[in-house]
């Protein structure tokens, strides 16, 4: 069976729905207060969290993530809200085993911002992209995405709204075409 662990800095509402649906071995948080910590508790999916500047460099501190993920034999990575460019050090041992969500239709709109800069280019569609991490910046392989519209009376709230609905689905379907068994 394929082991599954998701890294994210925040909200974590990505790991929410993949811990529902899929066994989660644990999930990891680069920010101690992040609240996807508590969906973790009340999940009852163990969690790890530690940052960058409890270490003395990046390499120090993705080495720590190497150990984690090598101890609990993971066998695909889940960025989901994760806020770090992944570095060499983890791309190193675990290239091709690392996938990311983006809320943007990929080569549009990578970086930090994807649904505010579609929203501010005042597109008539964004999307949805999952793919494979490499070093850049979002631009590792596309595994797959979906197009979603901006309708004529969307808020920047709404078409959040939608863009986040349509990974609750992406996300599980996914990992699901990865081999990755539901609970
Ligand atoms: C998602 O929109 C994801 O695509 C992006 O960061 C957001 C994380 O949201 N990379 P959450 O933490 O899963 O609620």
């Amino acid at each position: 069976m394929k082991k599954i662990a998701v890294f994210a800095s925040g909200n974590g509402s990505n790991f929410q729905v993949i811990a529902e649906e899929f066994p989660v071995e644990f999930v990891f948080s680069d920010h101690r207060d992040a609240y996807v910590l508590e969906r973790a508790e009340k999940l009852s999916v163990l969690s790890y969290a530690f940052e960058l500047k409890e270490f003395e460099n990046k390499a120090d501190y993705e080495a720590a993530l190497v150990e984690l993920l090598q101890e609990h034999q993971i066998d695909l990575v889940c960025l989901a809200g994760y806020m770090k460019i992944v570095g060499p050090t983890l791309l190193g041992t675990y290239e091709g085993r690392i996938i990311n969500i983006h809320p943007a239709y990929l080569p549009e709109f990578p970086g930090a911002h994807g649904i505010e800069d579609a929203w501010n280019a005042g597109v008539a569609e964004s999307g949805v992209t999952i793919h494979w991490v490499d070093s850049g910046v979002d631009t590792g392989k596309v595994i797959k995405q979906v197009r979603v519209p901006r309708l004529a009376d969307d808020t920047i709230e709404s078409f959040e709204e939608r863009i986040h609905a349509t990974e609750y689905q992406l996300y599980p379907q996914v990992l699901e075409s990865l081999g990755v068994a539901r609970r």
